[in-house]
């Protein structure tokens, strides 16, 4: 399986290393060997139909912050969907950072690579959040597959379980908690009643937040994960502004605290209901399995038969997403020779 990688920062470069590590493992076990033959990053690329050298790869993107000096095979070439239409790589892994305003360049990167015959794994939310119906009939069209694993819950498989675990059971109600930044955020203000603004530089320090967390604290990151749940798992044709949004960002130590003496905890939660979805902080019951600490996700599944199931995993972090990537790959290869 030849692979095409756009964008190549913590996600891409910890999917690099996860394949080169695991790629006699996978080969063993599924009878297929996948390989990286072209990396583009923000200021250039790298190619080669045999298979790039990741250890070089990586070494050349740390020494000199771009793909584009790797060794004769680099170059400043960095018109990804050009490059994607010109490739005979079967499948296209799309890493570049997440943009809720045009979902650029991921979004042209992902119709190219359908249009052009190729299947397609993503982590990267905006393509979802902005034009999720419309991408999954393209795939759907073109007969190529459109994953999305590491997009809800890092290496936790809230899509997968919800999707495949639960044939013939109908899911009435999903809520929780799917962003570790803000869980981090509150968690800290309660324990160590830091303001809001502390708490969130400790994030920042600690590189759970990005540099710019407008989209973790203002609730459009859990509101994408929403949107991408509903499409996939309850078959609703929502984008990101079905939804009512609110952040954390007017959460007082005081709220914690008037919290506290009822036993709850103050929790940024994504909510999908019968006929609505949303995102607001909420006080839960410490006894409710979603009120989990720290950079902890928890999604809780309300059932029709089998009452509410829920499941708590680590939601972020490079390593964790490249697992859900990889968990992506073979189930392409499992239902496509490729
Ligand atoms: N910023 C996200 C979080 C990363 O904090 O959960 C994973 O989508």
């Amino acid at each position: 399986m030849r692979i095409i990688l756009a964008g190549f920062g913590t996600v891409g470069q910890a999917l690099a290393q996860v394949l080169h590590q695991d790629a006699d493992r996978i080969t063993q076990a599924y009878g297929f060997r996948p390989q990286i033959t072209t990396i583009v990053d923000s200021q250039g690329s790298c190619s080669d139909d045999a298979g790039l050298d990741i250890s070089l790869v990586l070494k050349t993107k740390k020494e000199y912050g771009t793909v584009a000096r790797y060794p004769r095979k680099g170059r400043r070439n960095n018109d990804s969907a050009h490059i994607i239409t010109n490739s005979e790589a079967e499948v296209v892994v799309e890493t570049t950072p997440t943009n809720f305003k045009d979902a650029e360049p991921g979004l042209s990167n992902i119709k190219a690579a359908l249009a052009n015959g190729k299947h397609v794994v993503t982590a990267n939310k905006g393509p979802l959040a902005l034009a999720m119906p419309a991408l999954l009939e393209l795939a759907n069209h073109r007969n190529r597959q459109l994953r999305f694993s590491g997009t809800v819950g890092g290496g936790t498989p809230f899509l997968d379980f919800a999707a495949k675990c639960m044939p013939g059971e109908r899911i009435i109600r999903v809520r929780g908690i799917l962003n570790g930044t803000t869980n981090y955020i509150l968690t800290r203000m309660e324990t160590a009643s830091l303001t809001f603004e502390k708490a969130l530089a400790e994030a920042q320090r600690k590189g759970y937040a990005e540099k710019d967390p407008t989209n973790d604290v203002e609730g459009f990151d859990t509101a994408a994960k929403i949107v991408i749940i509903a499409n996939w798992v309850l078959k609703k044709r929502y984008s990101l502004r079905d939804l009512d949004i609110t952040g954390i960002t007017k959460i007082t130590p005081q709220k914690l605290k008037q919290a506290k003496a009822s036993n709850a905890k103050v929790k940024l939660i994504g909510r999908i209901e019968e006929s609505s979805a949303s995102v607001a902080p909420e006080q839960i019951p410490m006894a409710d399995p979603t009120c989990v600490p720290d950079t902890l996700n928890a999604l809780t599944f309300t059932t029709e038969h089998a009452g509410d199931i829920t499941l708590i995993g680590p939601g972020a972090g490079g390593e964790r997403t490249a697992s859900a990537i990889v968990r992506d790959l073979v189930s392409i290869r499992q239902e496509y020779a490729t």
